[in-house]
C-alpha cells in the first residue's frame, strides 16, 4: 500500500508566512539597534573628540608658541591655576612628616634651609632625600611660590630631572622633597675636580642634561635658567635638571641681573632675543645649553669671565663668541658655536644636539681632534 507523505499545502503556507515574517521583524529590530549603536557611538567619538580638542587648545594657550603633538604629555603652568593649592595638590604627592629624617643642613635657599635626610615610608625601602623648607613667619605669596616649584616638578619623569617625592604642606614647617644628589651641583663640582674626568665622562655628563632638556622641551617646557649651577650631580656621575621655580620669579639666582625692562635675567646664559626682548622659548634654553656645554669643558669656568654684562652683551651683539675651552674637542666647540647663533631658528633643537652627541660617544675618535691641535 502507498500513502501520500506530502504535507498540506494550507500548513506548508502558514510555515512560509511565519518565518518570512520572523526574519522581517528581525531584521527590522537588528536594523534599529545598529542605527542606535552608530548614533550613540558616533555623540560618544564626537564627544570625545570635542573634550580632546578643547584640551587641546587649552594647553596650547598655555604654551604660546608652543603646538602639543598629540599623545604627548604637555606641561600645565600652575599659575593658569586660580587656586595655585589646587596645582599642588593635583601634581605632589602629600607626605606624612613622620616619614621624614632629617639629618643635617646642606644649603640654603630663598625660602629656607636644605637639608637632606631619609624618606622612610611603611612597606618601602629607605631613600637619601633632599628637603628644602619654608622658614616660619612667611606671607601666603611666599608659600605658593614656594610650592609652585613642586608643582612643575611634580609633573616630569624623566631620569635626568630631579624627582619630586612629594610635599609636606598639611603641617609645619612646609616642606618639598626631592632625590637626594650626592655631588651636589655641577659648577662647583667640576671646580673641586679640574682635569679629573676623560672627555667620553665630560660628554656624557652633557649628554644626560640633552636627555632632561629634550624631555622638558618634548613637554613645552622652557626652562629660563639652565646653567651648571642648575644641574645636579648624583653619586654616578648622572646630571639632573632642577631649579623649576625660577622659571618665573628668578629671585634665588644670584646670577640673575634687572635689565633695562626690569625682568631678572642671568645674562651670560640667555639668548640675546630673550634679553633683548623677553622672548624665551626651547631655543633660548639651547643658548643656555651651549653655554653649559662650556662651563661643563672648562671644569666650571665662569663665561665671559670677568666681563662685565654689559660688554657681554655689546660683544655678543658684534658677534664675539667664547672660544673652545682649553682641551676642548673641535666637534664640541662647533656645536657650542651652533647654540649660539643670532638667529634662534638657526639654533639646533635638543633632539638634534642628543643626537649629534650620541653619534660622537658611539664614535670616540671624533673626540680626538683637539681646538689646541687645529690652532697650533
Ligand atoms: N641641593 C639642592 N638640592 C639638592 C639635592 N637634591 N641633592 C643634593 N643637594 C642639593
Amino acid at each position: 500500500m502507498w500513502f501520500s507523505l506530502l504535507p498540506d499545502p494550507d500548513v506548508a503556507d502558514q510555515g512560509q508566512v511565519l518565518v518570512v515574517v520572523t526574519a522581517s521583524v528581525g531584521g527590522f529590530s537588528l536594523l534599529v539597534i545598529l542605527t542606535l549603536f552608530l548614533l550613540i557611538t558616533g555623540r560618544c567619538q564626537g564627544y570625545i573628540k570635542a573634550r580632546m580638542k578643547s584640551e587641546e587648545k587649552r594647553r596650547a594657550r598655555f604654551h604660546s608658541g608652543h603646538v602639543p603633538f598629540s599623545g604627548i604629555k604637555t606641561y600645565v603652568d600652575p599659575d593658569t591655576y586660580e587656586d595655585p593649592t589646587q596645582a599642588v595638590e593635583e601634581f605632589a604627592k602629600e607626605i606624612d612628616p613622620s616619614y621624614i629624617c632629617i639629618e643635617r643642613v646642606i644649603g640654603a635657599g630663598e625660602f629656607g634651609e636644605v637639608c637632606c635626610g631619609r624618606l622612610r615610608v611603611p612597606g618601602r625601602m629607605d631613600i637619601a632625600v633632599a628637603i628644602k623648607t619654608l622658614k616660619g613667619g612667611y606671607a601666603e605669596q611666599q608659600r605658593r611660590d614656594f610650592l609652585r616649584e613642586a608643582s612643575i616638578m611634580g609633573q616630569f619623569n624623566n631620569p635626568n630631572i630631579i624627582r619630586l617625592e612629594g610635599v609636606v604642606t598639611k603641617s609645619r614647617p612646609v616642606m618639598i622633597v626631592v632625590e637626594y644628589m650626592e655631588n651636589g651641583s655641577l659648577d662647583s663640582f667640576l671646580r673641586t675636580r679640574d682635569g679629573q674626568f676623560t672627555v667620553l665622562q665630560l660628554v656624557g655628563m652633557l649628554r644626560g642634561i640633552a636627555v632632561g632638556m629634550t624631555y622638558l622641551s618634548d613637554m613645552g617646557y622652557v626652562h629660563r635658567d639652565l646653567a651648571a649651577r642648575n644641574i645636579l650631580v648624583d653619586e654616578s656621575l648622572v646630571c639632573k635638571v632642577s631649579d623649576f621655580g625660577m622659571s618665573r620669579i628668578l629671585e634665588d639666582d644670584t646670577e640673575a641681573a634687572y635689565t633695562a625692562s626690569g625682568g631678572k635675567i642671568p645674562i651670560r646664559w640667555t639668548a640675546p632675543e630673550a634679553i633683548a626682548y623677553g622672548k624665551f622659548s626651547s631655543a633660548s634654553d639651547v643658548w643656555s645649553y651651549g653655554i653649559v656645554m662650556w662651563e661643563v669643558m672648562s671644569y666650571g669656568e665662569r663665561p665671559y669671565w670677568e666681563m662685565s654684562n654689559q660688554d657681554v652683551i655689546l660683544s655678543i651683539e658684534e658677534g664675539y663668541r667664547l672660544p673652545a675651552p682649553m682641551g676642548c674637542p673641535v666637534t664640541l666647540h662647533q656645536l657650542m658655536l651652533h647654540c649660539w647663533q643670532k638667529e634662534s631658528s638657526q639654533r639646533p633643537r635638543f633632539h638634534d644636539v642628543l643626537s649629534f652627541l650620541d653619534k660622537l660617544i658611539i664614535n670616540p675618535s671624533s673626540l680626538l681632534t683637539l681646538v689646541n691641535d687645529v690652532q697650533r
